[in-house]
């Protein structure tokens, strides 16, 4: 069986636990994806660090660009984030054949309809489990689990960080600024943590989500938002003397006007399931018309939660890449020139 050769863009945290649930579950993997997935071929600019992580695994390069033109590799993993350079090599990947699989919701909820359509025309995947929710397949859920339905409305509790902080607060009667610092240690929060606090990173997963849920493009700009960060411990007291929950919620729901998209503090009952839904743990709420109300709960940041969602997207494109392209499953929740543009 001829292996797939895997090209990583960025090592850190995700990236070593991509390596380590590989190799810890390299039988089921082999089999699930019906040959051997290896990581040949590391890029970072910190050639040092990356060695001391990956060892001998794997060749180590500071020229990511030399990696997405490498012919031997079938798919680049992009773990870099942000929206520049990972722009550049992702667009260049795909120009190059190769199937993408990206954890960057920042990029996807700025750029994704660019990369998606450049992704169809070349005719090759760009996955993105990892994007949203951690290690939730939240993506999967809503392409083909959910397919059937029409979805009326998502709800979710989708940034780790944020209710880690809300949940430290309540518990312990922390401040924010005590927690957020906790936070950071233990590796949740974005490299920018405004990102966090401000719910910019919860609206980027959301919006993700509803394009895929509605069939819409994604439409970040068009997303109100609202952090935390203007919380006061008092504020969690009193709600929960009320017998409520304060959570940091990303909505998408359609009305009469077109579909909604925002991200806010929520106060939620708490008899209600997502109102427990405590620390870095994610979960979200979809309603479809058939299925009725479902719900998603896991470990929504982290070293191996996060590689369990990219190791599944490597399985689910190593599947596609041995299909005959002209009848693969469109693996997109839409196709670039069929969009329509609701009014938020
Ligand atoms: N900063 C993100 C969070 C990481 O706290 O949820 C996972 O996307």
């Amino acid at each position: 069986m001829k292996p797939i050769n895997v090209g990583l863009l960025g090592i850190g945290t995700v990236g070593g636990g991509t390596f380590t649930v590989l190799s810890r579950n390299q039988e089921e993997i082999t089999r699930r994806a019906g040959r051997p997935i290896r990581i040949t071929t590391v890029a970072d600019r910190n050639v040092e660090l990356a060695r001391s992580i990956v060892g001998d695994r794997a060749r180590i390069t500071a020229d990511a660009f030399e990696l997405v033109r490498d012919p031997e590799i079938d798919i680049v993993i992009e773990l870099i984030g942000g929206y520049g350079v990972a722009k550049e090599l992702i667009l260049a990947a795909i120009e190059n054949g190769k199937h993408v699989v990206t954890a960057n919701k920042a990029l996807l909820a700025l750029h994704g309809n660019e990369i998606f359509a450049a992704a169809s025309r070349k005719g090759v995947m760009v996955a993105f489990e990892a994007a949203v929710g951690g290690g939730i397949p939240i993506i999967k859920a809503l392409r083909e689990g959910l397919t059937a339905n029409r979805i009326e409305w998502l709800a979710g509790i989708i940034n780790g960080t944020t209710n880690f902080i809300l949940t430290e607060m309540r518990d312990k009667g922390l401040s924010f600024e005590a927690v957020l610092g906790e936070a950071q240690k233990l590796g949740y929060a974005e490299a920018d943590p405004t990102f966090d606090v401000e719910g910019v990173d919860a609206a980027h997963k959301l919006t993700i989500m509803s394009a895929i849920a509605f069939g819409v493009p994604i439409q970040f700009e068009k997303t109100y938002i609202e952090g935390i960060s203007r919380l006061a411990r008092e504020d969690i007291a009193y709600a929960e003397e009320l017998g409520y929950r304060i959570k940091l919620l990303g909505i998408a729901r359609r009305t009469a006007r077109g579909l909604e998209q925002r991200v806010h503090p929520t106060l939620i009952p708490e008899r209600r399931l997502i109102a427990n839904v405590d620390g870095v743990m994610n979960a979200v709420l979809v309603k479809g018309d058939a299925v009725g109300h479902t719900l998603y709960y896991g470990r929504g940041a982290g070293a191996e939660p996060t590689a369990s969602a990219v190791v599944a997207d490597l399985v689910d494109v190593t599947r596609m890449h041995t299909s005959d392209p002209e009848h693969r499953v469109p693996h997109l929740a839409f196709q670039a020139d069929q969009l329509v543009e609701l009014p938020v």
